[in-house]
């Protein structure tokens, strides 16, 4: 999945992006070295045709130089971005146009124009690139149709909610049939329910057009919810590129745990075991779920021994179709049965006991 897929829709191939230095930026006069900003360090990386990759990292990592590397609004410093097979660094000026054509962007503010109404903000696209006025028409009607604002074709954007605004930006970006949507942050200023709804609406636009999707997010629950890769961001480098499901079964490094932290329970913290402990005397152990270990087995397990179980803690999800979590149970019954419960369950790395009927903490 990293770099060797034979026809990938991006290819990024030793991209280093520097930005001027602040002395060049502002114009400041000679004397200390100007160091420039290496906003991309040595990204080298590849996007598979119509598949939606979530692009996260902290602020400042990376993302949106990234991404507008992709559509051409920046050049690289070096190394190459390949898009369809042509490497984006070679292309003159008027080759460069055709290509942002080809893609389609999402902001986290919208920008919409205010003046125009929300027809008038989808038709601009169509209008610059010169196509005739029935065309648009139709392309706009049909646009606000998949969006679900055909009733809102005369309004203007300030009549309108976030989440009806950011379908506006949608149908913009979608105006010219782009192959490629790339989105920033386009959740990023909506509440939890529309944010669901956009992201619904960008699954179905991947898969009803088989159009390919990067998202940048700070929201791990946004990557859960639609991406089938992702790339971990941080200080300019890629840190991590694999599947979701993989991201967030074993992220690899300290950003990608954070990350991945944000999203779901894990193990109960110290505290989360204080108090637990408080209310739950039995012994408590926490159980790793994924599609070949749910809580049936657990469950059976269990019963073998003739142990209860309660879950007291975690929460189990669904990562690209497939059941992903930790749950922490209280076991309680007779002590040995406990203890080779929990043995049992151990078995393989899968289960940890945190604590032990009676008995102080066992680990954290
Ligand atoms: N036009 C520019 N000129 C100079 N420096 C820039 C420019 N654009 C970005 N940078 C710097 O490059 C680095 C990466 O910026 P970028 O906007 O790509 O980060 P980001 O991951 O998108 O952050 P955020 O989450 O805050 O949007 C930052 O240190 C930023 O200050
Ligand atoms: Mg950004």
């Amino acid at each position: 999945m990293t770099s060797d897929i034979p026809h990938p829709h991006v290819r990024f191939v030793d991209v280093v992006k520097e930005y001027p230095g602040r002395r060049r930026l502002f114009g400041l006069r000679a004397g200390s070295p100007d160091t420039a900003h290496r906003a991309l360090d040595t990204v080298t990386f590849d996007i598979p045709r119509g598949s939606v990759l979530g692009v996260v990292g902290y602020s400042g990592a990376g993302k949106s130089t990234l991404v507008r590397l992709i559509n051409a609004l920046e050049t690289p410093t070096s190394g190459s971005v390949v898009v369809d097979g042509t490497d984006l660094t070679r292309l003159g000026e008027a080759r460069l146009q055709k290509v942002r054509r080809g893609s389609g962007m999402v902001f986290q503010h919208f920008n919409l124009f205010a003046s125009r109404t929300v027809a008038g903000n989808v038709a601009y696209p169509l209008r610059v690139a010169g196509r005739p006025r029935a065309e648009v028409e139709a392309r706009v009607a049909e646009l606000l149709e998949f969006v679900g604002l055909a009733d809102k074709a005369r309004s203007y954007p300030s009549q309108l909610s976030g989440g009806q605004k950011q379908r506006v930006g949608i149908a913009r970006a979608l105006a010219g049939a782009p192959t490629l949507l790339l989105a920033d942050e386009a959740t990023s200023a909506l509440d939890p329910e529309t944010t669901a709804e956009i992201l619904r609406l960008l699954t179905r636009i991947n898969e009803e057009f088989g159009t390919t999707v990067v998202v940048i997010t700070h929201e791990m629950a946004v990557v859960r919810e639609i991406c089938d890769s992702v790339v971990v961001m941080d200080g300019g480098r890629v840190v991590e590129h694999s599947s979701a499901y993989d991201v967030f079964a074993a992220p690899k490094t300290d950003a990608g745990r954070s990350f991945v932290a944000t999203a779901s329970k894990g193990a109960p913290t110290p505290e989360a075991l204080q108090r637990l402990r408080e209310r739950y005397p039995g012994t408590i152990v926490t159980v790793r779920i994924d599609d070949s270990f749910g809580s049936p087995d657990v469950t059976r397990i269990l019963d073998r021994h003739g142990v209860t179980g309660t879950v007291v803690y975690g929460d189990v999800a669904e990562v690209q179709n497939r059941p992903l979590g930790t749950l922490t149970y209280e076991l309680t019954g007779e002590s040995e049965a406990v203890a080779a419960a929990a043995a049992a369950l151990a078995d393989g790395g899968r289960a940890t006991t945190l604590a032990v009927a009676g008995a102080d903490e066992v680990a954290a």
